[in-house]
């Protein structure tokens, strides 16, 4: 049993900063910002909690999926590292504003990759024969934990929420995910401060865990290259992306990216990237994806999907 996307949605601040404005609060530049990560823009929210992004996000999501309805969804799962309320759970606060009354709803904390973690983790759900139909939303106020005084940072990060429906489809799975702990010191964000990090170890992991999770899924599946519609990654730098595509051999085309307008936003850049193709038409039915993520933890993960 594996996922089928069968609905998307996502919220994004209306406040944009481009990269003059930060260039205004730190010592850069937009030509060393565009260089170094393929980043021109961020959305900032400035006045709504994370828990209201979320919800419109999830309410997209169900009304651009004709299949469902609300009753039918099995499980609702937020990931998130930067959403405000410690109670009730974001999954809970969506569950009440859809009316998903046969849902149970938690939410989980794997940094960038919580979309891949929740995703999985529906799909072992729907493999035991718990639920059919599963509710995903990835939420992140980073700008609410970014230190906008270092620049080696405050560059890269964004807001907003992505959401998907995902119904289960007779086709095997394949899933990867993993962490090591003992390298958590590489990106930190301790209680009432902000995430500190080291940009260049984030990004050697990233390039050499990436390929390999993606590898170990394509085995899994026995699944050849060009069988892969997309590969989507979570949107962390263009230059991490490029160096996937290039370790696996695949064309960069592949590999859709939507940092430019958004920066990072940790667990939400996997569904806000997801449900731009959808919405545009670039997912038709059948497409055959795989998402990685990678991030804080350190933990990195990778799944098929299909739509
Ligand atoms: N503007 C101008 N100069 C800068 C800036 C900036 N914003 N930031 C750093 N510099 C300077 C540095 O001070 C350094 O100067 P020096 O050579 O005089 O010492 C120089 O630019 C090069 O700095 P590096 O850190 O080597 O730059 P690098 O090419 O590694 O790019 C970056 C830095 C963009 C942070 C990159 O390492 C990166 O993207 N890493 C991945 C980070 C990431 O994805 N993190 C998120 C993980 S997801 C999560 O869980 C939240």
């Amino acid at each position: 049993m594996t996922g089928r996307i069968i609905g998307t949605g996502a919220s994004c601040p209306e406040l944009v900063w481009d990269n003059n404005k930060l260039a205004e609060m730190v010592e850069t530049s937009d030509e060393w910002i565009r260089e170094r990560t393929g980043i021109a823009r961020r959305h900032i929210e400035k006045d709504r909690a994370a828990s209201a992004m979320a919800i419109e996000a999830a309410k997209k999501a169900m009304d651009s999926c004709k299949e469902l309805d609300a009753e039918d969804i099995g499980a609702i799962i937020v990931c998130s590292i930067a959403q405000e309320e410690v109670l009730p759970s974001v999954s809970c606060q969506i569950q009440a504003a859809i009316g998903a009354k046969n849902a149970f709803c938690f939410d989980l904390k794997a940094a960038c990759s919580g979309f891949v973690f929740a995703y999985n983790t529906c799909i072992a759900y729907m493999n035991m024969g718990l639920i059919k139909n599963a509710l995903i939303v990835g939420v992140e106020k980073l700008s609410s934990i970014t230190d906008w005084t270092d620049r080696s940072s405050c560059i890269l990060f964004g807001d907003g929420a992505g959401a998907a429906v995902i119904t289960a489809c007779e086709e095997d799975s394949a899933m990867m995910m993993k962490c090591d702990g003992s390298r958590g010191d590489v990106l930190t964000c301790p209680a009432g401060s902000t995430l500190i990090m080291d940009g260049q170890e984030v990004f050697k992991f990233a390039v050499r865990s990436v390929p390999e999770a993606i590898n170990e899924v394509l085995d899994q599946k026995k699944l050849a290259k060009e069988d892969v519609d997309y590969y989507i990654l979570h949107q962390a730098n263009r230059r991490i992306v490029e160096s996937v595509a290039k370790r696996l051999g695949e064309p960069i085309e592949k590999f859709p990216m939507n940092l430019e307008e958004y920066g990072n936003t940790s667990s939400a850049s996997i569904p806000i990237l997801l449900d731009e193709l959808y919405r545009c038409g670039k997912l038709p039915k059948g497409s055959r994806l795989i998402m990685a993520g990678f991030g804080a933890g350190l933990s990195w993960g990778a799944s098929y999907v299909t739509v």
